[in-house]
């Protein structure tokens, strides 16, 4: 069997985008999180999906809420994928990134390059982990590059000349 570790080390080679995962419930108000474990699954009907740390408080605001929107960030929002990686606290996450409510109610980072409001349709444990399957209600996307997270550093996309 593979080691925790030795399997970090070999993700280490996969190449992603960030997101950071939002929510809001009457509970437990605004919550969010950085996730780099998201992917699309289907088109029709319009469904994507993430992986979030069970130890995650985010998790108690989805469940509560039933809702979540991933926001995909742009190059300009490393700042803010440290902060809402435990930076600083909730409320600071939301105040010093600008943002506004979803359809669903979840809050959208407004400087996002794409941001998807879900509905939780599923909610699957794997190991450590939720896999968190939602239907997209809504999508708004904006100009701009993508920030990127490779071998646990933040990159940018390079211009390659084709001439
Ligand atoms: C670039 C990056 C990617 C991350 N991706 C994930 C992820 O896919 N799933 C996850 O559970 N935590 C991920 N984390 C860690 C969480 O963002 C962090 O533990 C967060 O503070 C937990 O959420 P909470 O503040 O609601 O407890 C990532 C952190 C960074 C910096």
């Amino acid at each position: 069997m593979i080691s925790a570790t030795e399997f970090k080390q070999a993700l280490q080679s996969w190449a992603s985008g960030v997101t950071i995962v939002t929510t809001h419930s009457e509970q437990h108000g605004l919550q969010g999180m950085t996730v780099s474990a998201f992917s699309s699954v289907s088109a029709d009907p319009a469904l994507i999906l993430c992986c979030v740390n069970g130890t995650a408080d985010t998790i108690a605001g989805i469940d509560a809420s039933q809702c979540f929107a991933v926001n995909v960030l742009a190059a300009t929002q490393q700042n803010a994928s440290s902060q809402f990686a435990g930076g600083c606290s909730y409320e600071e996450r939301f105040t010093n990134n600008p943002w506004h409510t979803a359809v669903t109610g979840s809050p959208l980072l407004s400087e996002s390059l794409m941001s998807l409001d879900c509905k939780l349709i599923e909610k699957v444990q794997a190991g450590s982990h939720w896999i968190l399957i939602g239907e997209v209600q809504a999508c708004e996307s904006r100009d701009g590059e993508p920030l990127l997270y490779y071998r646990a550093g933040y990159h940018e996309l390079a211009i390659h000349d084709d001439t």
